[in-house]
C-alpha cells in the first residue's frame, strides 16, 4: 500500500477514534483494556465482577463487537465500551489522563511462520508503548495455547526493562474464552509494570 494511502487511513481512524471513542472516556483516569476481545464474553462477565474498573474491549472485527455492545446493553452494564481499533493505534493515542491499570490478552492471533512474528502482539515496540500509559504495578496479563508464542512473550518481555515477570500473581478472573475453550490446553503469565518510568 502507498504510504500517502496508509497515512490518510491511519488519520481517518484516529479521528473516528477522537470523535466516537474518546468522549465516552472522559473522566475516567483509570481502565482495564481487553486487546482482541472477539464477541466481549470474557469481559462482558469480567466488568460484572467488577463494577468498579471501566473496561474497554478492542478489536478489529465490527460484527464481534457489535455483538458484545448488544450483550453488554441487554444487560444494563454501563462500565463496559467496545471499539473497533487496532490496539496500537488505541494505545498511543489514549488520552493521556487515562492509564491502562490491567491489559488482557486472551489467545492473540499466533502468526505462527517466522515471516510473521513480526505481526504478533507482543513485542518490544507494543511493550514499550504500554509502559508508557501505564503506572507501575500496572498487569499484562496474557493467555495462548499456542507455546511458541508463549516462549516469544516471555522472551520479549523478560528483555524489555520496564515489565518484569510476577510468578506469584494470581490471575484476576477466570472465564473460558471462545477459543480457550476450543483449547487442549493454554500457558499464563502476568507481567507487572516496573518502577522505572518509560
Ligand atoms: C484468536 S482471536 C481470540 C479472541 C478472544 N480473545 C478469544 O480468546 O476467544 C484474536 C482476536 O484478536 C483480534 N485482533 C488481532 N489483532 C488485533 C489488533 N492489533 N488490535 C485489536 N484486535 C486485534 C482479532 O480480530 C480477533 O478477534
Amino acid at each position: 500500500m502507498p504510504l500517502a494511502v496508509y497515512n490518510s487511513i491511519l488519520e481517518q481512524r484516529l479521528a473516528e477514534l477522537h470523535a466516537d471513542f474518546f468522549p465516552l472516556l472522559r473522566g475516567r483516569s483509570q481502565l482495564t483494556l481487553e486487546i482482541g476481545c472477539g464477541h466481549g464474553h470474557f469481559l462482558t462477565a469480567y466488568a460484572e465482577a467488577h463494577p468498579n474498573e471501566f473496561c474497554v474491549g478492542i478489536d478489529l472485527i465490527a460484527d464481534r463487537l457489535q455483538r458484545a455492545e448488544r450483550k453488554t446493553t441487554r444487560a444494563g452494564r454501563t462500565n463496559v465500551a467496545w471499539v473497533q481499533a487496532e490496539a496500537g493505534l488505541l494505545v498511543e493515542a489514549l488520552p493521556r489522563d487515562c492509564l491502562l491499570t490491567r491489559i488482557l490478552v486472551l489467545f492473540p492471533d499466533p502468526w505462527p511462520k517466522r515471516r510473521h512474528w513480526k505481526n504478533r502482539l507482543i513485542q518490544a515496540a507494543f511493550l514499550d508503548a504500554l509502559a508508557a500509559r501505564t503506572a507501575s504495578g500496572a498487569q499484562l496479563c496474557f493467555r495462548t495455547d499456542h507455546a511458541p508464542y508463549f516462549s516469544y512473550a516471555l522472551d520479549a518481555i523478560r528483555s524489555h526493562a520496564m515489565w518484569r515477570i510476577d510468578d506469584a500473581a494470581a490471575w484476576p478472573f477466570e472465564l473460558a474464552t471462545v477459543f480457550q475453550s476450543r483449547a487442549d490446553s493454554y500457558q499464563s503469565l502476568i507481567a507487572v509494570r516496573s518502577r522505572k518510568e518509560a
